[in-house]
């Protein structure tokens, strides 16, 4: 028989985010999200400093997110966690503590694929609370396409069923969001770039500069030439303008920004024209993005548009207890001996 209600806690330490979270028979109860600034000064994430800084976060995050979900460790039905794809030391932290947790509390032991997680992140139900309506952007049905976008994947991706998940295209170098946060860099912007791009993007003209769009077979990308002749752009006006960068920036950012959803939006339309699925989702880190988000938006009409509140575009545990969710329905339990898999494919 079927235990109602269905408590998931959710675990995400697949980079540099320590987060957990409570769903309750599909809907919200907390999502908690400690962000690791240690990794600032570096300009990058280091792999080591994130897998101690999981370690010191993990229990005071879950604490946080079970006393916010106003709730027992007890009434817990089952802990889902990311099993990969990520950083191995990040991983094993989380897959540690929630083999641990499953243990102790004698409950189900879930493991979830991270990009997954972020594609089913549609399927988070808001609890409606009368003082504080959320809109919700609606829950797609099957099928739909999903561009996941995020720092290390870029997929277009067919989704039939919960778990049925087809690539239909990928990058074959650098993913969307490693392109905004290496331009970024270039700029002097901190890290991670992608958001502060974003940001002086809204000031700028996205007309201003133009780069060169790359040539890949099938619904494939590829980001690392644009890097390139930003780079060499940026060295050529340097030469004669050593403020050139400082002078220009919001127009530099505004006009990389725009090649690089051009570039996403491109092999999108081929997607929708070769597969005729109508119904389109967002997913990733990148789905944040303010010219994505507009751009899609204005789709004609004969689409659905599916776009994430912006707390489950970034990495969240959410987005991972909503996936462990569903895995609980169908019964899909993992063993005690599960391994994380820091290449693991969709
Ligand atoms: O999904 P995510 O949080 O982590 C990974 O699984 O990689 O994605 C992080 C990526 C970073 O590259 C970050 O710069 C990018 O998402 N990102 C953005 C924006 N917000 C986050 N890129 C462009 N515009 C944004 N507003
Ligand atoms: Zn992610």
């Amino acid at each position: 028989m079927q235990q109602s209600p269905i408590i998931i806690l959710g675990i995400e330490s697949s980079c540099d985010d320590t987060s957990a979270a409570v769903i309750k028979d599909g809907k919200i109860l907390a999502n908690i999200i400690a962000n690791q600034d240690v990794h600032e000064a570096y300009g990058g994430v280091v792999p080591e400093l994130a897998s101690r800084a999981h370690q010191q976060n993990i229990i005071p995050v879950v604490d946080e997110a079970i006393k916010q979900a106003g709730i027992t460790k007890e009434e817990i039905t089952a802990i889902a966690f990311t099993n990969g794809p990520g950083l191995m030391g990040s991983l094993l932290v989380g897959s540690s503590f929630s083999k641990a947790f499953a243990l102790a509390m004698d409950i189900p032991l879930i493991e979830v694929n991270h990009m997954q997680g972020h594609i089913l992140a549609h399927f988070i139900e808001e609890e409606f609370n009368e003082t504080d309506p959320v809109i919700n952007t609606g829950i797609p049905t099957f099928p739909f396409l999903c561009l996941t976008v995020s720092g290390g994947h870029t997929q277009i991706v067919k989704i039939t069923d919960y778990f049925k998940m087809e690539v239909l295209g990928e990058t074959i170098d650098d993913a969307a969001g490693e392109a905004f946060d290496k331009v970024a860099k270039m700029l002097g912007l901190p890290y991670p770039g992608g958001p502060f791009l974003d940001q002086k993007a809204q000031l700028g003209n996205p007309n201003k500069y133009t780069f060169t769009h790359p040539k890949v077979p099938g619904l494939n990308y590829s980001f690392s030439g644009l890097k390139t002749s930003v780079l060499y752009f940026l060295k050529r006006e340097l030469k004669t303008n050593p403020n050139f960068i400082k002078e220009n920036l919001n127009d530099i950012c505004a006009s990389v920004q725009k090649t690089i959803v051009d570039i996403l939006l491109i092999e999108l339309k081929k997607a929708i024209k070769e597969t005729g699925i109508n119904q389109i989702a967002i997913a990733g880190g990148v789905s944040a993005n303010s010219e994505l988000r507009k751009r899609l938006a204005s789709f004609s009409a004969a689409y659905q548009i599916y776009i994430p509140k912006m707390e489950y575009c970034t990495d969240n545990a959410a987005m991972i207890a909503i996936a462990g969710h569903y895995k609980y329905l169908q019964k899909d339990f993992t063993e005690q001996s599960i391994a994380p898999s820091a290449r693991m494919k969709i």
